[in-house]
């Protein structure tokens, strides 16, 4: 049996982990079962997110016949797990499913991410709080004024040079990939606005700034906010995973692509090395037996039917979905509580599946897993995410950057492959939305290999917080 503890720096400090509490419980109930002990990983983790997709215990089926049993250590202390665990050996519990298998990146969880962003001013109306209240430090770094002065001073530095030897383009295109409200955007052209006037350089006039995302509601938020720069702003709805579909006209034209807090919500799969193999984790949306029922019975439908219901909220939204099903609906309002009750409630069942080569994992639609290897390799056993949205976006937006265009984005990124092995990253939720941790060295290695530099700096302007400022430009 192998156990792998891995948030071991919290056994020291004030108030340390209890790894008897959470371990030795588990370990007693796999040994009282039938459970070849050879064949069993016990893995623990100190979830962060309050809100997540798992249980305290949770069985995860590694399809080589072997087994992990994953524990919640921050919820351990004061759960019975090894009852917990005894059960969950004896038999699979009581579940709704709501998809079958699939990699991570698949899963309907996502199309709850987007369903929660296209309808973004129902959920924050029933919880009365916006989503910026669920970002680290309760709001975005996005609206920064001293972080956007000194992007804004450095762009200027470019645009002198360039105009200085008469190569300077009449239109000077900056691009916002997932804008929410539309904070940064306000922050970023009023001082570029003001330090313009200030220097005399009639930069502004030939500013054309790109406000993109998927909801068109939130671009209509974003919009609003930055009424008074009108003339300036254009806005696009677009998948941020592929940029170039509709901003292919400016391929080598964008001076700056700004991209914050978004890498960080775009699908994604794991990976795993465990014992020399290499698996993909798939999931499976699901409730809990007890709390399906409770929402079938708020829903006057029963739990067979629950699925359906689910999938039609997934497809139609909450409004529609009320005037689609009225029996089971009184109002928006009702399919605005269902929402947010399944989303409370569901669950990401794990399995690990084996690869049979990296080079037939499709990373992207035009990487392979290859470029997995050198992270995977790099010594003791460890699981991953792949971010694939943000790979693909990332690829994409370097195809836009002018040649001294840069591409600048504030997330929070794991910047060294042992941070997976020390640190729970995900997924958690942030309101309706999904949340993990960004693979740093994955984006850097693919950047490089097509000749950018790619460098990571803790976000200088706030103190004490996890965010990452990554930038990338042609290399000199
Ligand atoms: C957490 S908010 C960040 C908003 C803003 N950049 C900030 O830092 O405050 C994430 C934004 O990304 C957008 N988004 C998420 N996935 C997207 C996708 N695949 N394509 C385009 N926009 C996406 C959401 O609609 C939302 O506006």
């Amino acid at each position: 049996m192998l156990v792998e503890f891995r948030p071991h720096a919290r056994l020291r400090g004030k108030q340390p982990a209890d790894l008897g509490a959470s371990v030795l419980p588990v370990v007693a109930a796999v040994s009282a079962s039938d459970t070849d002990l050879g064949k069993v990983r016990v893995v623990c983790d100190w979830v962060q997110y309050r809100n997540n997709f798992r249980d305290v215990v949770q069985l995860r089926p590694i399809l080589n016949g072997d087994l992990e049993i994953a524990v919640d250590v921050r919820r351990a202390a004061d759960a019975p797990v090894g009852e917990l665990t005894s059960a969950l050996l004896r038999q699979s519990p009581d579940r709704v499913y709501l998809e079958d298998w699939r990699p991570g990146r698949d899963s309907c969880v996502w199309r709850f991410n987007a369903l929660y962003w296209s309808a973004l001013d129902l959920w924050e109306k029933a919880t009365g709080r916006g989503y910026e209240q669920a970002l680290p430090g309760g709001e975005s770094d996005a609206r920064n004024r001293a972080a956007a002065a000194e992007l804004i001073g450095e762009l200027f530095a470019v645009w002198d040079r360039l105009a200085a030897s008469a190569a300077l383009p009449d239109e000077l295109y900056v691009i916002e990939l997932g804008v929410g409200n539309g904070g940064q955007a306000k922050v970023f052209l009023d001082e570029f606005r003001d330090l313009d006037r200030h220097r005399g350089t009639a930069y502004y006039s030939r500013l054309r700034y790109l406000m993109c995302d998927y909801s068109a509601h939130v671009l209509d938020l974003a919009r609003e906010t930055v009424a008074e720069h009108t003339e300036r702003v254009s806005s696009f709805v677009l998948d941020a995973t592929r940029p170039r579909t509709s901003l292919g006209f400016l391929r080598y034209k964008a001076f700056l692509v700004y991209i914050s807090n978004v890498y960080d919500n775009l699908p994604t799969d794991e990976v795993a090395q465990l014992g020399g193999r290499t698996y993909c984790v798939h999931n499976r949306a699901c409730l809990p037996g007890e709390e399906a029922a409770e929402l079938a019975e708020s829903v006057s439908a029963t739990v067979d039917e629950l699925p359906a219901l689910v999938h039609k909220l997934l497809r139609l939204g909450p409004v529609l979905l009320a005037e689609a099903c009225p029996d089971h609906f009184a109002d928006t309002d009702a399919a605005v509580r269902f929402w947010q009750d399944t989303w409370a409630a569901l669950r990401l069942a794990e399995r690990y599946v084996p690869l049979a080569g990296l080079d037939t994992y499709p990373l992207t639609d035009t990487l392979t897993g290859e470029a997995l290897r050198p992270l995977l390799e790099s010594g003791a056993d460890v699981r991953m995410h792949v971010s694939n949205g943000a790979v693909a976006s990332f690829v994409d937006t370097l195809g836009l950057l002018h040649p001294f265009g840069k591409l600048v984005c504030h997330d929070i990124f794991v910047d060294d492959i042992q941070g997976y092995r020390t640190t729970f990253r995900g997924p958690g939720k942030y309101d309706g939305s999904v949340v993990n941790w960004v693979n740093g060295p994955l984006l850097a290695h693919v950047g490089r290999k097509r000749g950018f530099d790619v460098d990571y700096a803790p976000f200088r302007h706030r103190a004490g917080g996890h965010v990452v400022t990554m930038t990338a430009q042609v290399r000199d």
